[in-house]
């Protein structure tokens, strides 16, 4: 509830793919406004630290291995209930269930190759903030 900050990635797909713009038109039009940006490449130690929830699981290495393909765009967003603003936005993990309008719905490829991250509930925010934009904590 209120005003809330989220860390969303841009993943390397929809960078490579020139819908780093799309993404952020659709979340600024809903209201989010951006408090950092910055456009890198993860290394293994960054991706394992923000995927540390998933250490394990059998998506586990392809995950890290697409994640650290390419360049990321991260950012900031802040604006009214931000975290659930972005992950409607965002649509379903698997792009097959994700709904038309949603990011994932219109573009994604496959659930790996999903274009885009979004912090899910307020500690992880915080958490994944301070991992990209430690200068904000
Ligand atoms: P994200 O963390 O990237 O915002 O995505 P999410 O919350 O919707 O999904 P999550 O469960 O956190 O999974 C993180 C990312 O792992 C990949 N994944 N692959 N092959 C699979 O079964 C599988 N499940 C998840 C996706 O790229 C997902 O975004
Ligand atoms: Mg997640």
């Amino acid at each position: 509830m209120g005003t809330e900050r989220t860390l969303v990635l841009v993943k390397p797909d929809g960078v490579q793919r020139g819908l780093v713009g799309e993404v952020i038109s659709r979340l600024e039009r809903r209201g989010m406004r951006i408090i950092a940006i910055r456009m890198l490449r993860m290394d293994e130690e960054l991706a394992s630290r923000h995927y540390a929830e998933h250490a394990g699981k059998d998506f586990y290495e392809e995950l890290v291995s697409f994640i650290t393909s390419g360049d990321v765009v991260a950012m900031v967003l802040e604006g009214e209930s931000a975290i659930s603003m972005v992950r409607e936005a965002m649509g379903e993990t698997d792009p097959r269930k994700a709904a038309p309008g949603t990011i994932r719905g219109d573009f994604a490829e496959e659930i790996t190759r999903n274009i885009v991250h979004g912090s899910d509930e307020p500690q992880t925010a915080a958490r994944e903030i301070e991992l990209f934009f430690p200068e904000l904590a």
